[in-house]
């Protein structure tokens, strides 16, 4: 058994991971808003950025709880989801398309989020930081809520989307 230390150090790299990558996001997803076509793409986009800004703040009140500094780590996964977003942002060509293909990359920044708040969650608990872990659930339920309000939205456009090549 890894001794509670360590595992109170690993959850703190967690944390300032996490810190950046919200931070990150609350850059990244205003052009993801504006760069999307469909009304409710745009909608979900904006909802997100204020949960993403409260998770920031969370994060914060974590970083106090567990009396460390949340920032000081870059978290270069996200860097790359971010770079990907702007790479689909970029693209031209049928909206719907355009849009799936944003969705597409929302989707991975979302999946990349839950994956650190699991980890941090199976940390806290680990280590009896309960209301530590409460509190990173809090953010995970809504990072899979921004992830399903996006399947949704792609569930939909995919219904309007072109079904073949134009002859
Ligand atoms: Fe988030």
């Amino acid at each position: 058994m890894a001794d509670k230390e360590v595992l109170k150090d690993l959850l703190e790299d967690e944390i300032k991971d996490l810190y950046s990558a919200e931070k990150q996001l609350t850059k990244a997803i205003p052009k993801m808003a504006k760069g999307s076509n469909d009304p409710a793409l745009q909608n979900a986009f904006k909802g997100h950025l204020k949960e993403t800004e409260a998770q920031a703040q969370r994060l914060e009140q974590i970083a106090e709880i567990l009396e460390i500094k949340p920032g000081g780590k870059k978290c270069v996964g996200m860097e790359g989801c971010i770079k990907e977003g702007a790479e689909a942002l970029s693209e031209d060509g049928d909206e719907t398309v355009l849009d799936l293909g944003i969705i597409g990359a929302g989707s991975r920044v979302e999946h990349y989020e839950m994956a650190g708040y699991l980890t941090a969650i199976s940390l806290a608990e680990q280590i009896g930081e309960k209301q530590v872990a409460n509190l990173l659930k809090e953010s995970l339920a809504e990072e899979q809520g921004a992830e399903d309000k996006l399947r949704k939205i792609a569930t939909n456009l995919l219904g309007n989307a072109p079904k073949k090549a134009a002859a």
